[in-house]
């Protein structure tokens, strides 16, 4: 399978499609068709699963729009850009890193002098001096001028917001994860691979905080499991997870961790493990939060392809929002209580000069650390404290600390392209795509033989049957059989149930296996028990 099959399959079959395509199209957005959603929708919950149900994390469900100071704080307004060079001929536009060699891992003054003089690929005049394009698609919250917002380019920043919230729901309690599914926008300069670079795309992410001095440890039930790992220095290197630590080529124990439960996902949902690699990213590939990030990467037509970041934050962002917003995003760390002398608002003084409005000072600085000249927002204004309606109190306290961070974020419309270039098989018959059963889009075909001698009828009993009981189930009575089993397997429905007259006779049915196209004669009870997941 090739690029440009899965994509016309894809068409074909009501799984993707390029978005607006009756006005032309618009790069980089897509619509997902009734068996794209249901594909999406079973790998979405094969992932909740794993990190929320399983390993509890906290789930948000974050805002899509954000104001400008967020991205000021998180760094995406200064550094979350690309470098673009564009063709004053033609009008075309190229990522300046796709077009040398190498440049992904260039810094960017190097980028600048080897794309220097270059021609353009698509018309051979030189093209322009390099720039950097800000990636974030910014818009206008409320009427008239508006304030400035932009939509989120990571999932990830609801979850760092949200750290003193989420926090107090696991009863102050470190280390605990937040996760979050949703979509995620990224003004990506010239996106042509479909499904692989998308303007508005869907992440799965988790953010697992942990006290710097006491880090998770990589647990037993992880040490053993074997991976191909990249490192950025030294050579590709086959290894179990736990050696990988111990020897170092792991830096990070939750890291680690993170890389054994993202390679347990994927190949969970069909990716086949030696077409999975994790390639750790070179000092000038790195995002400008991350301290250490592995990519882990499925072997496709196209080269290896992106699905998922695991990424070392440190306290990056906490320390970023914690600075920049008047909100509090360090913790105590334990073993460091002692006496020390703090800041407290002086109530009276406040009132005094305040007034009615010293309870609303009051509520702003309820939970930030105040010390003299802080400047709080209260009903719209800016309002600076001095020193005189402040006193000093001496209290019982511990060092306070910002969490560290380590994230596994993944895409999830490039999964779905992976798992479907793999998986589409051709045997010269047939075509199907051959998923385990948790991630094919239904679990189960049900075909009357012919639409005669009541077989339809029973047939939609026992549709009912199975969709009462939690079975994903599709009726198709059109055409021969045979032409329905190939229905069946081009959109990979895991088993095919044929109604017929001996179904009326003994209830019995026959049970196809898309694989194998092994056939079975059983009860309806136990066909549907089968297939029940
Ligand atoms: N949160 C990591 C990323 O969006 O790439």
């Amino acid at each position: 399978m090739d690029f440009q099959k899965v994509i016309a399959l894809a068409t074909r079959r009501g799984i993707f499609q390029p978005a607006f395509d009756a006005y032309g199209g618009l790069a980089g957005f897509m619509d997902y068709g009734p068996v794209g959603v249901k594909m999406r929708r079973r790998i979405l919950e094969v992932w909740r699963k794993h990190y929320v149900i399983n390993a509890g994390c906290l789930e948000l469900d974050g805002a899509l729009v954000g104001p400008e100071a967020l991205f000021q704080a998180s760094g995406h307004l200064g550094e979350f850009d690309d470098a673009l060079v564009d063709c004053a001929d033609c009008g075309k536009q190229f990522r300046a890193d796709h077009l040398i060699k190498g440049g992904e891992e260039m810094s960017r003054d190097a980028l600048a002098e080897a794309i220097s003089g270059t021609a353009c690929p698509g018309c051979g005049s030189i093209l322009s001096e390099m720039s950097s394009f800000n990636l974030m698609f910014s818009t206008k919250v409320g009427a008239g001028k508006g304030l400035s917002g932009y939509l989120r380019p990571e999932t990830a920043q609801s979850i760092f917001l949200a750290f003193p919230w989420l926090l107090r729901q696991n009863r102050s309690k470190l280390p605990f994860a937040g996760a979050q599914i949703g979509r995620s926008f990224r003004n990506e300069i010239s996106p042509r691979q479909g499904p692989l670079r998308m303007r508005e795309f869907t992440q799965m992410e988790v953010e697992h905080f942990f006290l710097p001095n006491d880090e998770p440890k990589l647990p037993t039930s992880l040490e053993s499991i074997e991976i191909n790992l990249v490192p950025a220095k030294g050579k590709k290197n086959s290894t179990t997870i736990g050696n990988a630590l111990r020897t170092g080529i792991i830096g990070s124990s939750l890291v680690a961790t993170h890389l054994a439960r993202a390679q347990n996902f994927l190949t969970g949902i069909g990716v086949a493990k030696d077409n999975l690699r994790f390639r750790q990213h070179g000092a000038n590939e790195m995002a400008h939060y991350s301290s250490d990030c592995w990519d882990g990467e499925i072997n496709t037509s196209l080269g290896w392809v992106e699905v998922v970041g695991v990424a070392h934050r440190g306290d990056y962002d906490l320390s970023a929002h914690g600075n920049f917003s008047s909100k509090e995003f360090r913790v105590p760390l334990p073993g460091t209580e002692r006496e020390r002398e703090v800041w407290v608002p002086n109530i009276g003084k406040l009132g005094k000069e305040f007034k009615g409005e010293a309870k609303s000072i009051l509520e702003a600085i309820k939970d930030v650390d105040v010390k003299p000249d802080i400047s709080i927002e209260v009903n719209g204004n800016s309002v600076t404290l001095s020193e005189e309606y402040m006193s000093k109190k001496t209290e019982r306290g511990s060092e306070m600390v910002f969490p560290y961070v380590v994230e596994p974020s993944f895409g999830l419309d490039r999964i779905l392209y992976c798992l479907l270039e793999s998986s589409w098989k051709n045997d010269g018959e047939r075509e199907w795509i051959s998923l385990p059963q948790e991630t094919s889009p239904y679990d189960l075909l049900v075909a009357p033989l012919m639409t005669k001698d009541g077989l339809d009828g029973k047939a939609q009993g026992i549709l009912q049957s199975a969709l009462d009981m939690g079975v994903d189930a599709y009726y198709d009575e059109a055409g021969s059989i045979g032409r329905r089993y190939a229905r069946a397997d081009e959109i990979g429905i895991f088993f095919s149930m044929t109604i017929d007259h001996q179904t009326l006779e003994d209830g019995t049915v026959t049970l196809r296996e898309r694989d194998s196209k092994n056939q079975s004669r059983l009860s309806i009870e136990d066909a549907l028990s089968k297939v029940r997941r």
